[in-house]
């Protein structure tokens, strides 16, 4: 590329050619761009003193005062924002996951502080800042980039559904201040950063598991591949469920969190008994960032009655804890640590200690196994679909790239072993090979433009 300096001189910058990829996840995202001697490197964040090259996918709204004295709202994302959120005393609103909510007709945006934001200008905020870091980073402006999309977003029940979650983040996007952006299926960019590695042809499964979705493409890559130029018959098909990570997460809290805060306890009424609070409630809890939507008069109520009546009254004054102490974000630690750990121990205990409220709690992974049984076999349906509408046997798949955080979970895992063995299987850069591949994708669709 060439840059113009301030004097009108031309320069020629080390990012000959700019190439960007952007992974905008579910829960995290990062930024890669190719640079001059064709190298991807990876946008890094500031991340607790040190620093991260997954960014956070949060977003935080806050209410300040302006030096006049006038209240103003506040955004913060990625790492800036869970500190800005910890750190609060008068807490503002944190919320994730917002990709999931892009197939959503209904859901066109929230109020926060008495502020209407729509969906779109949420997600800009995360993506003007992704943007401002890597600019700084590689000293270059960025107006295009090569962007990722699952092959199905969470919810979305037709293509249009995904067309339409499509043209919405494109808009967040142009919101963002990007000229142009251009989609590429999530598994596809990760197999682009797979073929970098290769030195032979192979037909290859993709498997990435996010937080939001897994995603599965069956493709021929390598460098022969490359040389010759690639055809449409090189992409043998795609396939994804929305499903993934937060799916995980919502059966952690049904089956070990809300137990222990009274979902399965009943209360005295009359001389009958009935559950002691309403289902309602705990399934706010399994979208963490809803809890904060039960800081109501109503809710209070509800709890205040329920524990008078309650034959375990202690689940019922730790949910109240919960709710009013606003531990959201924390129980969300808590259910991603105890979900770690039993990626890496058959055993683990979910602790939760914040505030008044204190929870230990003992799991088995096969326990954690049973609870996400059907997302596991959804999964399963889906790698199954995609091989039999391709005609492709597992024989004849080279190798199977598993990514993605979720890719962790052994379960998911074994899904592949079990048809594929162990020698064939292959993981690695689970928070990033989207984006690598993505600014791989990003540079081949320039060097296709110049010919
Ligand atoms: N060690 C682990 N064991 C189990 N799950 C894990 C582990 N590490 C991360 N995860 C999960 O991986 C998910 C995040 O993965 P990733 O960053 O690949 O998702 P994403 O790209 O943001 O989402 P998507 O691709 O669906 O938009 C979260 O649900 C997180 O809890
Ligand atoms: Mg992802």
């Amino acid at each position: 590329m060439v840059r113009l300096r301030n004097n009108g001189e031309m320069e020629k910058t080390r990012f000959e050619g700019l190439a960007v990829g952007i992974d905008f996840g579910t829960t995290n995202s990062s930024v890669a761009i190719v640079n001059g001697d064709s190298k991807v490197e990876l946008a890094s964040f500031p991340y607790g003193g040190g620093s991260t090259l997954s960014f956070r996918s949060v977003l935080y709204l806050e209410q300040v005062k302006s030096s006049a004295g006038a209240k103003q709202i506040r955004s913060k994302t990625g790492p800036a924002a869970i500190e800005g959120y910890l750190d609060a005393e008068e807490k503002g609103r944190l919320i994730q996951s917002l990709k999931s909510y892009l197939p959503n007709r209904t859901l066109t945006g929230t109020e926060v502080f008495g502020r209407r934001y729509t969906l779109e200008e949420l997600i800009s905020r995360m993506l003007a800042d992704l943007r401002g870091h890597a600019e700084r980073q590689f000293d270059v402006p960025i107006r295009h980039a090569t962007v990722g999309r699952p092959v199905r977003f969470v919810g979305a029940e037709t293509e249009e559904d995904d067309a339409y979650a499509v043209s919405r983040l494109r808009d967040a996007f142009v919101l963002a201040g990007f000229e142009s952006v251009d989609f590429e299926m999530e598994p596809i960019a990760a197999a682009y950063s797979y073929e970098s590695t290769l030195d032979h042809d192979e037909l290859i499964l993709i498997g990435d598991f996010g937080g939001g979705t897994s995603d599965f493409s069956l493709l021929r890559v390598g460098p022969g591949v490359r040389r010759r130029g690639r055809t449409r018959q090189d992409l043998l098909g795609n396939s994804g469920v929305g499903l993934a990570g937060d799916a995980f997460d919502a059966r952690i809290i049904r089956k070990l969190v809300s137990p222990a805060l009274g979902s399965e306890s009943y209360a005295r009424s009359l001389n009958k008994t009935l559950p002691a609070v309403p289902t309602w409630i705990y399934s706010n809890l399994e979208r963490w960032h809803y809890l904060s939507f039960l800081r109501t008069r109503n809710v209070a109520e509800i709890l205040r009655s329920a524990r008078l009546r309650a034959l375990e009254p202690e689940r019922i004054e730790a949910l109240t804890a919960l709710i009013e102490e606003d531990l959201g974000y924390q129980l969300h630690q808590a259910v991603q640590q105890v979900k770690f750990e039993l990626s890496r121990s058959t055993s683990a205990e979910f602790r939760f200690r914040d505030g008044s409220l204190e929870l230990q709690i003992p799991v088995t992974r096969s326990e954690f196994e049973d609870w996400i049984s059907e997302e596991l076999g959804a999964i399963e349906r889906c790698v199954d679909q995609l091989l039999e509408s391709t005609g492709v046997s597992p024989r004849e798949v080279d190798r199977v790239f598993l990514t993605g955080g979720s890719s962790f979970v052994p379960a998911v895992r074994r899904i592949f072993t079990r048809r594929f063995g162990e020698d064939r299987i292959q993981t690695g850069n689970e928070f990033t090979s989207v984006a690598h591949g993505l600014a791989l994708r990003a540079e081949e669709a320039m060097m296709e433009a110049a010919v």
